[in-house]
């Protein structure tokens, strides 16, 4: 299956206008074309948008949106799925319409995510203007990185690496405590990262359950000012702090965590890894940072 890249990622919040505040004031996102009183559109390069938040009765993901190339790609990755005993369901004319995409299937992960496939998401060429100068890192890696509980993780990884095709960049092991909401009792839970693309991860699995079906989102700046600033913002905002600013072992990205309206973190980081998917070998990383990351409760 030819994914290319995490496209974009669709939200559901009981309280937008917190989401409203904290994506525009502080992560320095700017509303999209197509916005609503009850659904938020995001964007943070050309695309029409990459973020979707709508209002609800819960928070919680509602789809991440992986992309293909196109409607060959899609009808080939739909193919793959039926044959693996993948249930998919192909997006009606309302759908399309509102995804700004020309093709698209829904389908779940092993363990319940939703997720969208989809190719010909329509461009807004109007210049961006983000309120703070900052600029995200997008392009042919995609939005950035999304991190999904999948409490079966072996089956998970399975369903990602072999059926969706992306590259296992690296795994790390997790000590009990730290989840809780496991299936069963190990001594240790594997945690993976992955990407079809040369970002060093668009995704990654965390081996436990979470009630928003989302870990956290990551996008990346272009500097490291940018991402500084983002902290200082956050904090102005009175926006609790997750974990502190530091370097990550594995994509190497600069980043601090803010907890979203709802219940799961932002990133915020500079610096991700490239990494040529030719040479990489996958390996085992026995920390999550070199410095910095302290989490707060
Ligand atoms: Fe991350």
């Amino acid at each position: 299956m030819d994914i290319r890249a995490l496209g974009y990622l669709r939200l559901e919040t009981t309280d937008l206008d917190a989401w409203r505040r904290y994506a525009l004031d502080v992560l320095g996102m700017v509303q999209a074309t197509g916005t609503t009183d009850d659904t938020l559109l995001l964007r943070v390069d050309d695309r029409a948008y990459r973020i979707a938040i709508q209002a609800g009765d819960s928070d919680r993901l509602l789809a991440a949106g992986w992309e293909v190339a196109n409607a060959a790609a899609l009808t080939e990755a739909a193919a793959e799925l039926e044959a693996a005993g993948v249930a998919v369901k192909s997006a009606d004319d309302a759908e399309l319409a509102e995804r700004r995409v020309q093709g698209l299937i829904h389908l779940t992960d092993p363990c319940g995510n939703p997720l969208e496939i989809y190719w010909g998401q329509a461009q807004d060429h109007t210049p961006l203007g983000t309120p703070y100068g900052n600029r995200f890192v997008t392009g042919d890696l995609g939005l950035g990185h999304v991190v999904l509980p999948v409490p079966d993780i072996e089956t998970a990884l399975d369903f990602y690496e072999n059926l969706l095709g992306f590259q296992l960049r690296d795994s790390m092991k997790l000590p009990p405590q730290a989840v809780p909401t496991a299936a069963e009792q190990r001594d240790f839970h594997w945690m993976h990262f992955l990407s079809p693309n040369s970002r060093h991860h668009s995704l990654g699995l965390y081996p436990g359950a979470l009630p928003p079906g989302i870990v956290h989102f990551m996008v990346e700046l272009e500097t490291l000012d940018d991402v500084g600033r983002g902290l200082d913002r956050t904090k102005a905002a009175g926006i609790p702090i997750a974990s502190s600013l530091g370097r990550h072992t594995n994509d190497r990205m600069v980043s601090f965590y803010a907890q979203a309206p709802g219940g799961f973190q932002v990133e915020y980081g500079w610096d991700g890894l490239i990494v040529d998917p030719a040479t990489w070998v996958a390996k085992e990383i026995t920390a999550d940072s070199f410095w910095g990351h302290q989490w707060n409760g």
